[in-house]
């Protein structure tokens, strides 16, 4: 995708320093992942509400007040880029489980999930070489059924799990620091250093359905190689792994 055109906005952002990043934050943007588009690495954006939230799969993001709506830009060259969704998803599962929440697990590549609802998602976009852009939605306080009656049973908020929730000022800083050591753990180490800690977040061996760009697979996830690589065990008790961009999309049977 070719960078965005910079994103005008309303109100000049409060800038401020924390856990090694630059945040820039709004009360309102289009998308957090256009206006962090434009930014250097460990820089980061936070807006109280985005008009535009983009999801996976050219889906909309409820992004409503009162859930934290951050994208931050990291380093990617190859191979880590490969595998930075598997490590954002860590360091998110990592800081939601420091600020109390628990019964957490990742729906492969990384939403993030309490009893099979969604309270976390992540867009990883790449809009020029060598650097990504983080863009993570965590629903807190916020109401997205209101926006979207379909979420009503498929949705979990922090205000739901927590007796009190964080602010989303602390809950900010908590997951910008777990991200800066998960990255930095990444460069300094590389992915298998990490893949003990991502592995076990899959909640244990489950049926899928992989559609790989037309090609449907059925057959037993159970995690992911030192590669990145998503595993799968067939009924004919061979297995296959697939790099993620050969897989358009997973789901849980
Ligand atoms: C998904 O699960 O489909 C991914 C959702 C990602 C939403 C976040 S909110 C902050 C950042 N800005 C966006 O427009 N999207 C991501």
């Amino acid at each position: 995708m070719n960078p965005p055109a910079p994103e005008s906005s309303a109100s000049a952002p409060k800038t401020s320093v924390l856990e090694g990043w630059t945040l820039r934050e709004y009360s309102v943007v289009a998308s957090t992942n256009l206006v962090a588009a434009g930014l250097p690495v460990w820089e980061a954006v936070r807006a109280d509400t985005q008009t535009a939230g983009r999801g996976r799969f050219q889906r909309s993001w409820v992004s409503d007040q009162g859930g934290l709506w951050l994208s931050a830009v990291v380093p990617a060259q190859p191979p880590a880029a490969n595998v930075l969704p598997l490590v954002a998803g860590l360091a998110v599962c990592d800081a939601l489980r420091a600020a109390g929440v628990q019964g957490l697990r990742m729906r492969w590549p990384n939403d993030v999930l309490v009893n099979d609802r969604k309270l976390a998602g992540l867009l990883v976009d790449q809009f020029s070489p060598g650097v990504a852009v983080l863009g993570i939605g965590v629903n807190v306080s916020n109401q997205p059924e209101l926006r979207d009656a379909g979420l009503k049973h498929r949705a979990t908020r922090l205000a739901d799990l927590l007796p009190a929730p964080p602010s989303l000022e602390a809950l900010a800083r908590l997951l910008l620091g777990q991200l800066r050591c998960s990255v930095n753990e990444l460069l300094a180490k590389g992915f298998s250093a990490l893949l003990p800690r991502i592995n076990p977040l899959w909640g244990g061996a489950r049926l899928v359905e992989l559609d790989l760009d037309g090609a449907v697979c059925r057959g037993r996830f159970s995690g992911i190689d030192a590669e990145g690589r998503l595993i799968l065990s067939t009924e004919s008790g061979g297995g296959a792994a697939y790099a993620a961009h050969q897989v358009r999309h997973l789901a849980e049977i």
